[in-house]
């Protein structure tokens, strides 16, 4: 069979070079299933494998801005937007009053000026899309070109300094983060022809803390937010300002003015993201789901240690058939930093499905 085409993704922790091993790791136990949920969805890479292998897919994640490309990549099956209504977008309807959230609040932060200036007319002339199709293309190409334009493609620092006065070395990409939106706005048009596809099942994606989804599925995938012993920065402080984007109308009362970064305080939540409860929160998150086969992503120097994690599985379910997979040393794009980080895969095969 020829190898599944995927979208390309700059985001932390996504498995794009990992997602073919774990499935192929997860066919090896013959596990039988038709459904996936997603729970830890990210850019929705897994829940994208498994639609292209006609499974019925439910996508998952806290964020809203994470749940719209889930939208267009998972649930919907086409796209309607063109690459010339969407640059249009960037300029203003006469007659319309537009708020300038983000140029009166981010100068100097993340993006150039004039920049902010467009992200505020684009997201604000969404609202005059007429369906949710065309919606969803217009966030995801929105998205994709704000991460792409950002040093490390990360909101955590009010870096924007260092990409106008980057000069040379051996990190970054300082053609991408001056190509204008209108310019990525074409790349990205195009990644949603190539991948927008229809696989005959009825997809959703859902926005909720994995704790609080109550959907279920053959196959529950959990990728969670991984810890080192050290300090961690969360996903909500990576990403928090696309998160703002999507709920445009709440930025201006969530900005935390005490953080140099201007953090947007939006569906921040320690729920996965705190090292001393995580494991109490992978354990709730099981007995939730003992129906389902689970097949859980780690590496091996993270905290929880894999071993406590293929424990606490064993003691979930007596039904639980569990392994521990070692995937070898996959560099994440935004990590060089991890010579004996593992990636490990561990599954728990329901020997009553
Ligand atoms: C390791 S990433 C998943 C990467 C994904 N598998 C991919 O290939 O892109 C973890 C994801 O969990 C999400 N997340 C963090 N805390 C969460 C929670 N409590 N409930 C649901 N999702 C959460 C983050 O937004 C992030 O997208």
């Amino acid at each position: 069979m020829s190898k599944i085409r995927l979208p390309v993704t700059r985001y932390y922790g996504s498995k794009r070079k990992l997602v073919e091993r774990i499935w192929n790791e997860i066919e090896r136990k013959e596990l039988i299933f038709d459904s996936v949920l997603d729970i830890f969805g990210g850019t929705g890479l897994f829940s994208y494998y498994a639609k292209c292998k006609s499974k019925q897919v439910i996508y998952n994640d806290i964020f809203r801005f994470n749940s719209i490309i889930g939208k267009k990549l998972i649930q919907q099956s086409s796209n309607e937007l063109t690459l010339e209504r969407a640059r249009n977008m960037l300029l203003p309807i006469e007659g319309v009053i537009y708020r300038n959230v983000i140029t009166e609040n981010f100068t100097g932060i993340y993006f150039t000026d004039e920049e902010n200036h467009q992200i505020d007319i684009f997201i604000q002339n969404i609202n005059f899309l007429e369906n949710e199709n065309l919606q969803a293309s217009a966030y995801y190409i929105l998205f994709q070109s704000c991460i792409i334009k950002r040093p490390y493609n990360l909101f955590h620092r009010n870096n924007l300094n260092m990409r106008l006065n980057y000069k040379k070395g051996n990190f970054g990409n300082k053609k991408t983060w001056e190509r204008s939106f209108s310019e990525l706005f074409e790349r990205f048009i195009n990644e949603l022809d190539e991948f927008c596809f229809d696989n005959g099942e009825e997809n959703i994606s859902l926005n909720s803390s994995a704790l609080q989804c109550n959907a279920q599925a053959n196959l529950l995938y959990i990728d969670p937010p991984y810890f080192t012993s050290g300090s961690n920065t969360t996903y909500h402080s990576k990403y928090h300002f696309l998160e703002g984007l999507a709920h445009y109308d709440e930025i201006q009362k969530n900005i935390d003015h005490n953080k140099k970064n201007k953090e947007i305080t939006i569906n921040k939540s320690l729920e996965f993201e705190s090292k001393t409860t995580f494991l109490n929160d992978l354990q709730q998150l099981l007995l939730n789901h003992t129906d389902s086969h689970i097949v859980i992503s780690y590496r091996n120097n993270g905290v929880p240690s894999i071993e406590d994690m293929a424990e606490l599985l064993r003691s979930i379910n007596n039904n639980f058939e569990v392994s521990v997979i070692d995937l070898g040393n996959y560099g994440y794009a935004l990590n060089r930093n991890n010579i004996n980080n593992n990636e490990v895969l561990i599954i728990a095969k329901n020997i009553l499905l």
